[in-house]
């Protein structure tokens, strides 16, 4: 099984405020749909919490320390990192995708084949950020540039690591 990572992250590693996202980019939102639409996707109970509800055509994994949080049907809540895993593995995923937030992404780090990062060029404040990479271990495979424009709030790269 695959261990695949999305996240957007600033350039000084911030990734939301508040419980939500700090930009507006259409042109990544369509990349996240695409990438996650038919997959699982592990996540924090916070990160499901600032969405609602489990998004569309994807089966989201919630990780809580909260043995009673409950998910809806066809959906599922672990109570940690290890146990998602054995969860995809079980149910024989070619591939699984680490979804955030701060804490989910710190903790699965040295589970993640390939990360797939949306770099966005601010410096923004915030209150989450993304851990520090070792950049030695990662092997850049891909890179698209996307201007700034009425439609994303900010430019970005999406680019494309794989553990070396
Ligand atoms: N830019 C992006 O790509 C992106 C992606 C995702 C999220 N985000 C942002 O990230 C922020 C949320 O991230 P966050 O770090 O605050 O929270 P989070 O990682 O989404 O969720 C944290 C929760 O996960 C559970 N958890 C954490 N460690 C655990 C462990 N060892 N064992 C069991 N459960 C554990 C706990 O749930 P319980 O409290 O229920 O026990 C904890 O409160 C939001 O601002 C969101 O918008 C950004």
């Amino acid at each position: 099984m695959k261990v695949s990572l999305i996240v957007a992250k600033a350039e000084n590693n911030v990734i939301g405020k508040n419980n939500d996202l700090v930009w507006k980019l259409s042109d990544d939102l369509k990349h996240f749909k695409k990438t996650t639409t038919g997959q699982h996707l592990i996540m924090g109970r916070k990160t499901y919490e600032s969405m609602g509800k489990p998004l569309p055509n994807r089966t989201s994994i919630v990780v809580s320390r909260n043995e009673d949080y409950s998910v809806p049907d066809e959906h599922f809540c672990v109570q940690n990192l290890e146990q998602a895993l054995a969860l995809g593995k079980k149910l024989n995923l070619e591939t699984i995708i680490i979804a955030g937030g701060g804490e989910i992404y710190k903790m699965a780090l040295p589970y993640v084949d390939e990360m797939i990062i949306t770099e966005v060029k601010v410096t923004p404040e915030g209150d989450t950020f993304f851990p520090e990479i070792n950049w030695s271990e990662w092997q850049e495979t891909k890179r698209e540039h996307f201007e700034k424009n009425d439609k994303n709030e900010y430019a970005f790269d999406i680019a494309f690591y794989k553990r070396k």
